[in-house]
Order: structure tokens, then C-alpha cells, then sequence
């Protein structure tokens, strides 16, 4: 932590995310650790292990309380501890409105643009105010005492960059928003669009993953509220305060995969296959949350696609297609799971024998200890998103390929596509063209699966997670004024 601090100008660093890297949860009157599915939290921890700090998440496990202390805090992870988790506790109301409501019934579809209507509810705006509000004073709690480096994820928080200038303004204030950034037209309908962005000006630094991201957020800034732009800066002032705009497309660890790929990995492997009846065909892996921007009914309607197109195949090859149950309580995914659910039983019906399914999916929580194994064995791994800001999955398939081997299937509408150009880039949107890279998948010849792969792994192994925050986190402290502070009035 001293070094970090040293690296930081002396600053603490201060992360705030609405998920919490390690959920505590009652199971049969035992407390058990969880890790959450989802790219921010596998993305963060490793930097946060190497910095130290604190990261400020909302408390949602059943044995949150029970494992913190008075104040929310405890140390993480819990048989290596190297950082502090401060947990911010919300009633039911809160998280219904700021989280399934507001978040991720309004934000989240009005950025990912896929076609699945915002809604817009006054209750769900103003628990995400009162939310923003109460991290802020847990935030400026944990920041007593110093000079701190505030680093803010995601669309859960676009208020609280401002909240923190406003009772802070020595803070250096950076966020990093880990979903697309609509065009201005698609931005405008919401009805609190001026308010968000004038939040997310409170911020010393705002990253995004892409450079169309950062360019339709300073669109959006130009049509909305009163700034002077600097396109060639790119940044924006605002009241006297300048927000630099730039991309950091975020990555992952690399050494994550030896560690997971190290002893028998073929084993959970094995267990699987027995499970599913896979006997040893060909695997092509879907790994997601089960969402809408996910594509995975297209990636469904693909695989039948490819049975009519390619009969011969019949028999030779299962799509596994593991899907985390993510935000159940809104009614769109249930009806989504339920959409997989019947789709997959009907490709089965339709083409599948009584001892071929061509389709498993797997409605449950997967830990790494499988998913590396099977990106491993897998002969394809597809990602089929509508639109992903990044899609980690992706890079961490590229990752667990140190045999050079195996077909990444990639959408061109993930921020991923922009570096993994060895992918075989399809549209999700384009049934054939989708049908046509799990054929590839399936048979392209080794050299060239070697040949894409090896470029991928250079890629991902330079453009790795620390270099994402390194370059982030040092960007954010160079603003950091290092002069005498005023004296207090
Ligand atoms: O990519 C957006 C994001 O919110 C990530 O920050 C997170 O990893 C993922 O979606 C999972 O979402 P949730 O935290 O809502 O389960």
C-alpha cells in the first residue's frame, strides 16, 4: 500500500463500484465466500490486491453485516488480506429503485441501444440521487484526514463525481464508465440528461472504453448543457473546472488463466461432459450474464441455422452455453431465461437425437475454477453481443489459449473487436454470417487457428489490466495539486 501510495502522489485511492468484489452469504447456517459474475469486479481485484485502498461497494450478501465491522468495513480477500471493502448498506427501496430502476432500467438500456425501451420513473430518479448521496458521504468519510484519488465505476454512479467536488474540491475525481455511450439523439430522451451529465463534469478524468464513446459524450455534452469544448483536448469545462475525456479500453489479468489452468484442469472438464452427455465432441462455448445485450438467442438461432445449412455436422459438435442468472428480479431477464430456455429445447427437439443435444445451456453461477478449463477445451468460444462496451470474455478466452489453439467468434459490436481484428468478426444481427463463424469455429485448419491466436495473446498480454489502470490512475494523478492548500478560513 506505501508504494501505491508513494506511485499516487501520496494520495489514498479510494474505488467505488455498486458491486462488491467478495459477497458474504448465509448458506445452511454457514457463511460462504461468493464472487460475482461480471467483468468490473474480475477487472478491479487484481489491481486493487497490487495497490491496497479501499473500495467502496454497495453491501448485498446475507452475511455482509455479519462479516464487517461497525462501520462496514473488512479486509479482503479474505485469505490474502490486501484492501479494504467498505460496505454501504441500502434498504430494499434503495436498491430497487437506484439499481433495478433507475440503473439498469433506464441507463442501461439507453446506452447499449438494443432496441429494448427505457423506462423513465421519477420514484427510481430520485432513489438514485439518494443513493449517489449516500456514497458520496461514505466516500468523503473514508477520504478524511489526506489527499485521496477517488476512482468511480460505472453508470451507477454519475452523480457522485460533482457531490465529491462540491464538499471536496482538493479530491481528484476520476470515472470510468464501463457501458457504451449513446449518440446524442438516443441520450436526449432521457429526462434527466442534464443532470447526469453535469455530474459526470465533476470528475478531474472520465474514460471510456472506445474513442466513439468518448466522442458521442462530448456531443452529448454539446447539445445539453453550457461547457466550452476543446475537440482537439478533448475535454470540457464546465464553472471554471475542466474534465479531460479520453479511452482506456479496459483488459484483464493474463496470469489469471495459468493460475486456473495449472493442476488437472482437464478434469472439470471431464465431469461436465459426463454430466451433459457430451461424450468427447466438439465444444463451442458461450460464457455470459444473461442478458439482452448478450445476443444469445441470435447465438441460438445460429447453431440452427448451421444444422440446416451444414447437415453433416449433425451430431459432431454441442454449443455449452453457461449462463449466469443476472438481475432476476426484473421482469425483461425472467423472460429472457425463460426465452433460452424454450429455444434451446426446441433447436433440441427439432435437430437433436436421443443422445445428441446440440444445445446445453446452463442456467447457473459458474466460478473461474471451470469457466478457464472450458475456454481451454473448447474448439470455439462465441460472443455474440448486440452491443458490449468491451466484453472481457473475449479477452480471457484469449488468455487460457496458451496451446495457440481454439476460434474466438467475435461481435463486431463489442469494443473488443476494435483489437481482436484475428477474431472472426460476424454480426450478431446476420443469422448466416453468424452460422458461418461457428463453422469456422469448427473447422478452421490449425495453422490458422495458431496464427490468429498468437497475435490475440500478444495483444491481450501488452494490453493487460494493469496497464488499463496504471495508465488510468497515473493520467488522474498527475492531476493532482501537489501546492500549498489553502489555509482554512
Ligand atoms: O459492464 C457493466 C456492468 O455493470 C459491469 O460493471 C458488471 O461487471 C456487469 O455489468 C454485471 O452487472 P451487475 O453488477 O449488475 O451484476
Amino acid at each position: 500500500e506505501d508504494a501505491a501510495r508513494t506511485r499516487l502522489g501520496g494520495a489514498k485511492l479510494i474505488v467505488v463500484a455498486n458491486r462488491e468484489p467478495y459477497i458474504h452469504n448465509l448458506r445452511n447456517g454457514a457463511v460462504e465466500l461468493m464472487r460475482p459474475a461480471g467483468g468490473l469486479t474480475t477487472a478491479l481485484d487484481p489491481v486493487m490486491r497490487a495497490c491496497g485502498g479501499t473500495w467502496v461497494a454497495h453491501g448485498s450478501g446475507s452475511a455482509d453485516r455479519l462479516s464487517s465491522d461497525a462501520r462496514g468495513r473488512v479486509r479482503v480477500p479474505p485469505d490474502d488480506p490486501s484492501y479494504t471493502l467498505r460496505r454501504v448498506w441500502l434498504t430494499p427501496e434503495q436498491e430497487n429503485g437506484y439499481y433495478y430502476g433507475f440503473a439498469n432500467s433506464s441507463l442501461w438500456p439507453l446506452c447499449h441501444q438494443v432496441y429494448h425501451r427505457p423506462t423513465f420513473d421519477p420514484a427510481h430518479w430520485a432513489a438514485y440521487q439518494e443513493v449517489n448521496d449516500l456514497f458520496a458521504a461514505a466516500v468523503l468519510e473514508e477520504a478524511r484526514g489526506g489527499p485521496a484519488l477517488v476512482f468511480v465505476q460505472d453508470y451507477h454512479f454519475a452523480l457522485l463525481p460533482r457531490l465529491l467536488k462540491r464538499a471536496r474540491p482538493d479530491l481528484v475525481v476520476a470515472q470510468f464508465w464501463h457501458i457504451p455511450w449513446p449518440n446524442p439523439e438516443t441520450f436526449r430522451v432521457c429526462p434527466w440528461a442534464g443532470e447526469l451529465l453535469d455530474g459526470m463534469l465533476g470528475n478531474d478524468l472520465l474514460g471510456f472504453h472506445i474513442q466513439y464513446h468518448c466522442n458521442n459524450f462530448l456531443e452529448s455534452v454539446d447539445r445539453t448543457v453550457e461547457s466550452r469544448i476543446c475537440r482537439e483536448r478533448f475535454s470540457v469545462t464546465r464553472g471554471g473546472r475542466t474534465t479531460r475525456v479520453r479511452p482506456f479500453p479496459i483488459s484483464v489479468d493474463p496470469d489469471l488463466a495459468a493460475e486456473h489452468l495449472a493442476g488437472d484442469w482437464e478434469a472439470p472438464v471431464a465431469a461436465l461432459r459426463r454430466k451433459y452427455n457430451l461424450g468427447d465432441r466438439l465444444l463451442l462455448l458461450g460464457v455470459d450474464r444473461v442478458d439482452y445485450t448478450k445476443g444469445i438467442p441470435e447465438r441460438l438461432r445460429a447453431v440452427a441455422r448451421l444444422l440446416d445449412l451444414h447437415p453433416g455436422l449433425a451430431g459432431r459438435f454441442h454449443l455449452v452455453q453457461l449462463g449466469a442468472p443476472s438481475r432476476t428480479s426484473l421482469p425483461e431477464y425472467r423472460a429472457l431465461t425463460d426465452e433460452i430456455h424454450a429455444l434451446a429445447a426446441d433447436i433440441n427437439e427439432r435437430y437433436g437425437t436421443p443422445d445428441w443435444r446440440p444445445v446445453v445451456f446452463v442456467n447457473e453461477h459458474a466460478g473461474p475454477e471451470l469457466i478457464y478449463p472450458l475456454y481451454r477445451a473448447a474448439a470455439g468460444c462465441v460472443v455474440s453481443s448486440l452491443h458490449d462496451g468491451m466484453n472481457l470474455v473475449a479477452k480471457e478466452f484469449v488468455t487460457a489459449r496458451d496451446d495457440e489453439q481454439g476460434v474466438l467468434v467475435l461481435s463486431e459490436f463489442t469494443g473488443a473487436a476494435r483489437e481482436l481484428t484475428d477474431a472472426v468478426l460476424v454480426n450478431p444481427f446476420d443469422v448466416d454470417r453468424l452460422a458461418n463463424g461457428l463453422l469456422a469455429a469448427l473447422t478452421m485448419p490449425p495453422a490458422e487457428r495458431q496464427r490468429r491466436m498468437r497475435r490475440m495473446r500478444a495483444q491481450v498480454a501488452d494490453h493487460n489490466i494493469y496497464r488499463w489502470a496504471g495508465t488510468m490512475l497515473s493520467e488522474a494523478s498527475k492531476l493532482m495539486d501537489h501546492g500549498p492548500r489553502p489555509a482554512a478560513p
